[in-house]
């Protein structure tokens, strides 16, 4: 039984955890920052925007449970650094411009992130991390495409374009 428990308990490299709960700092003021720009579109009648940022307000919430049951599975605690405040901004194209910030320095962390779960050979949480890069990556793209479609045909085209789903 003594053998059993010695496998049971995983202790992650601290690193690992630390760098798990910098991402999951980025979820949780992701999940708010989308929820709270989907609320300003569907407010400004622009239900197809409203819809996609709900989306991936939940996007972040599922990427945050699986996060924080990874730090608790590596006997970590899940202490998210959280004190981003969320404001939400007050155009579109700027809401689209705050999110690709945001969005873009998880994906800068999220690099490092894997680097070092490979250095500690903690392969699963590289995998999850792997993961959650791709989802960020076509996240970012989205935000690119809507913000070249607005520069190509112009925000009134664009707009109208946005008040149906
Ligand atoms: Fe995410
Ligand atoms: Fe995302």
């Amino acid at each position: 039984m003594a053998h059993f428990q010695e496998n049971a308990a995983m202790k992650g490299d601290p690193k690992v955890i630390s760098d798990l709960n910098e991402y999951l700092s980025f979820e949780l003021t992701g999940h708010r920052q989308y929820l709270l720009h989907a609320g300003m579109c569907r407010h400004w009648g622009f239900e197809r925007l409203a819809r996609i940022q709900d989306a991936y307000s939940a996007e972040e919430t599922q990427h945050a449970a699986r996060i924080i049951a990874r730090i608790l599975m590596l006997d970590g605690v899940a202490a998210p650094r959280d004190f981003r405040p969320i404001v939400g901004a007050p155009t579109v194209p700027e809401q689209l411009a705050l999110d690709s910030e945001l969005v873009g320095g998880a994906i800068v962390h999220l690099r490092t992130a894997i680097t070092a779960c490979e250095q500690s050979r903690d392969f699963v949480s590289r995998d999850l991390l792997r993961e959650m890069l791709d989802d960020e990556e076509r996240h970012l793209y989205w935000l690119e495409t809507e913000t070249a479609l607005i520069d190509k045909v112009g925000l009134e085209n664009y707009l109208q374009t946005q008040t149906t789903t």
